[in-house]
């Protein structure tokens, strides 16, 4: 049987049903194992483990009237550890701090993100495969055109980012065209290969767009790619959910740039917009990060606080898209709202223009709450990432700062997500 996903979650025969109250947390902890809640009838996971305890998540436990949340028996130690390190005075708690961010960043330039469950058992594969976990990257499989390896189960079951180097990219292209058109499907479940193919595609489309974003040529592929994700998405509007199954240890670009489309165009779709609005509208959102294309990694990468310099680089990445967008001349006016406005809030408190209300494009206001989700629903080395159910929670609580008809209609839309 084979496996979808980073990591497989084997069914709990006992239930999370110790009770923990909520004045037990302390702001600015990571929570130390998997909460729960009550939701109607059932138990519903609200923090998963190293998720960040903050203000925000205390007041939207107080709004909804909780006091207690619900952990395993088995996590009772680990609890007892988190409260009795979280009541020693700050300064005696150990802070790790990872060695050399630089030479990470570095590292993590150099590779490319891939979706293990794209390696089928018993193909062949020319290319290296790597981990990286805890800022470390390891080898795990050395491959080439001269020394192919066969992909066996072991490959499957590792903890942290599977990445490839870039130099093998299109070699990893190659082999996911093959499975496109190959008979080797995963599991039999047609759309589901296929939203998983179209989604692995798009991420390298994408990848070769950010290294040349002048390149009249690579955006015609990236066209392709957000017809395949309109077409994945009507055939079969749950389709969304495969499109965004994918999560990793890190944030990639690429990834987040797949993510956001699929769920404007979802959005989108669920709006009534005709398919030529959906296509601006998938192009726009796709393409809605493109002026990070312009900013250093070790910026982009940098762990921690930013300095005041480095936060205006990075929100200039905002009029460097719209700069690079506007050169190419079949990409159409609406879909560069989409880049324009992502960072803008309803409340006028975003950027770069900090526009208010309907002054924020459709488009945008609609790339703005896709943009948002998966940033928090993505993990990163020094952030575990929110629940679906959370990261929903946290962002219809800013209700000021999204459009709140769109809003609805995205809650209801990804409300099944596990
Ligand atoms: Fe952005
Ligand atoms: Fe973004």
């Amino acid at each position: 049987m084979y496996n979808i996903g980073m990591a497989t979650r084997f069914r709990e025969i006992d239930e999370p049903d110790v009770p923990v109250p909520v004045n037990q947390l302390s702001i600015g902890s990571r929570i130390p194992c998997d909460m729960f809640i009550k939701d109607g009838l059932g138990l519903k996971v609200f923090f998963n483990k190293d998720t960040l305890f903050t203000n925000a998540s205390r007041d939207i436990l107080r709004d909804k009237g909780i006091s207690e949340v619900y952990i395993y028996q088995r996590d009772e130690p680990h609890l007892d550890f988190y409260i009795s390190k979280t009541r020693l005075p700050k300064q005696s708690q150990d802070r790790e701090t990872p060695a050399s961010f630089k030479q990470y960043a570095f590292t993590k330039e150099q590779h490319y993100q891939i979706d293990p469950s794209m390696l089928i058992e018993g193909t062949t594969i020319n290319f290296s495969l790597s981990v990286l976990d805890d800022f470390n990257f390891s080898s795990l499989v050395e491959a080439s055109d001269k020394y192919p390896v066969v992909v066996d189960s072991g490959i499957l079951n590792v903890a942290g980012d599977v990445v490839i180097k870039k130099t093998d990219l299109p070699r990893y292209h190659e082999y996911i065209s093959y499975l496109r058109k190959s008979y080797k499907f995963i599991d039999n479940n047609e759309s589901k290969t296929r939203a998983l193919a179209i989604r692995e595609t798009s991420k390298i489309v994408l990848q070769s767009f950010l290294e040349e974003p002048r390149s009249g040529e690579k955006i015609k592929e990236v066209e392709v790619l957000v017809n395949d994700i309109i077409g994945c998405i009507l055939a079969d509007q749950d389709s969304i959910y495969t499109l965004l199954s994918m999560k990793g240890y890190d944030y990639y670009t690429y990834t987040h740039s797949v993510n956001v489309s699929a769920m404007a165009v979802s959005l989108g779709i669920t709006t009534g917009l005709t398919r030529v609005d959906i296509e601006k509208l998938g192009m726009g959102a796709m393409l809605h990060d493109i002026g990070k294309s312009q900013i250093s990694h070790e910026i982009l990468d940098k762990q921690g606080r930013l300095s005041d310099v480095e936060y205006t680089i990075i929100k200039n990445h905002v009029i460097e898209g719209e700069k690079i967008m506007r050169d190419h001349k079949s990409f159409p006016e609406e879909s560069i709202g989409a880049v324009i406005h992502h960072h803008e809030k309803l409340t006028g408190k975003g950027y770069p223009f900090g526009l208010a209300g309907k002054d924020i494009s459709f488009f945008g206001r609609i790339t703005a709450i896709s943009d948002c989700y998966d940033a928090l629903t993505t993990r990163r080395p020094y952030k575990a990432p929110f629940t679906p159910f959370y990261a929903l929670m946290m962002i219809s609580k800013d209700t000021g700062d999204y459009d709140p008809d769109l809003l609805k209609i995205f809650i209801r839309m990804l409300g099944k997500i596990k």
